[in-house]
């Protein structure tokens, strides 16, 4: 056990990309856990592009994180002493502990130990993969032999929203930031096609790729990628709006497509979503996918970057596109 509690606090409202400075790594007592409490210590720190929107204050689906406090993180940790019945030395809680190594916790959903690794839990098994499952299938509704295009596509959410789209029967095409990517998610996750938008004109590909339109946008990216998506998309397409991360490090409000009258158009439909409504739907998502990934259906891919103290430069990796699959920080070991 170390004899102090590394934290990351949030200083500075970042003003484009996060700078040194804008959070500050400090070192504090271990907290002690009172009456009906645990201390927990963080095994794995899920790193996302939301963290970036929570630095900030424009309008959001929570309260931003506030100056001087710990930076919001999802967590899997170890509970190492306890006074509260429910929860025993060596369980694994899933919580929001945050950007720290302890925390004294109360609750906490307890996760099973054994069906598989604990990464899984960070990733297709957990809000990801829910993210992934509940958008396409619910907001996106795939048809067998439609056309679903997915940005980010080897990232945590976009690799494993293409490999349920190609469960359903559609074909898949993916756009990503390097050939290695675009191979990965063709060879290794099943993808029809992917397109490097670093490298390829993204409107001539699209065409080339969707010959027959585009029925289903998992919009993950925004700005130039969603307007060349865009442009293509058929009579009652759905575009399931799960993200803009091309807009995250932007000052003020994250800007809209340009051609957004491709929705009245082409009669289309656009739904944004969080994760946190479908809360109450989860046991769903974890028998469907659990099977999936039990069987060898849905692959996954994990991004661990080691010690809370590289969590901060670790983030940045989602926005250079430094990271293939869901990007996590290992901040101890597990049990
Ligand atoms: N609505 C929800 O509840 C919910 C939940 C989870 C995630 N999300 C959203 O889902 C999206 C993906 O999240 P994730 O956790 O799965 O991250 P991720 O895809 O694993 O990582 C982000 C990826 O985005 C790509 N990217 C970054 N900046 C870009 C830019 N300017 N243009 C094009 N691509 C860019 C990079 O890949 P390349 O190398 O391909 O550029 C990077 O690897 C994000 O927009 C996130 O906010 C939403």
């Amino acid at each position: 056990m170390r004899n102090s509690n590394r934290q990351w606090i949030l200083r500075k409202r970042p003003v484009g990309d996060i700078k040194p400075g804008d959070l500050e790594l400090v070192e504090s007592p271990i907290p002690v856990p009172g009456p009906g409490q645990f201390l927990a210590r963080t095994v794995y720190l899920s790193l996302d592009p939301t963290n970036r929107i929570w630095m900030s204050d424009i309008e959001q689906y929570m309260p931003p994180v506030g100056l001087g406090d710990v930076m919001r993180g999802g967590t899997l940790s170890v509970v190492e002493q306890s006074n509260n019945p429910d929860f025993k030395p060596g369980d694994i809680v899933s919580g929001i502990s945050g950007w720290q190594e302890y925390d004294v916790m109360s609750g906490g959903q307890k996760m099973p130990k054994g069906p598989a690794p604990l990464p899984a839990y960070m990733s297709v098994l957990g809000m990801t993969g829910a993210t992934a499952y509940f958008g396409l299938l619910d907001i996106g509704k795939p048809q067998l032999g439609e056309t679903v295009v997915v940005s980010a596509a080897a990232g945590a959410v976009g690799s494993i929203v293409g490999q349920i789209a190609k469960l359903k029967g559609c074909r898949v095409v993916g756009i990503a930031g390097s050939d290695e990517k675009c191979r990965h998610v063709v060879e290794d996750f099943g993808f029809d096609a992917c397109i490097n938008y670093k490298k390829e004109n993204i409107r001539d590909a699209l065409k080339r790729e969707c010959p027959g339109g585009i029925d289903v946008d998992f919009e993950n990216v925004g700005g130039e990628i969603f307007e060349a998506i865009l442009e293509n998309i058929n009579m009652k397409a759905r575009i399931v709006l799960c993200g803009m991360i091309s807009g995250y490090n932007a000052e003020g409000q994250i800007r809209g497509p340009a051609n957004f009258s491709m929705i009245l158009m082409k009669r289309a439909r656009i739904e944004g979503f969080i994760i946190i409504d479908y809360f109450p739907r989860l046991g769903e998502f974890f028998a469907e996918m659990g099977a999936w990934v039990a069987q060898g259906k849905v692959k996954y891919d994990t991004h661990i970057v080691k010690g809370m103290d590289n969590a901060l430069s670790a983030l940045n990796l989602l926005f250079t596109g430094g990271n293939t699959g869901k990007l996590l920080v290992q901040a101890s070991e597990e049990p």
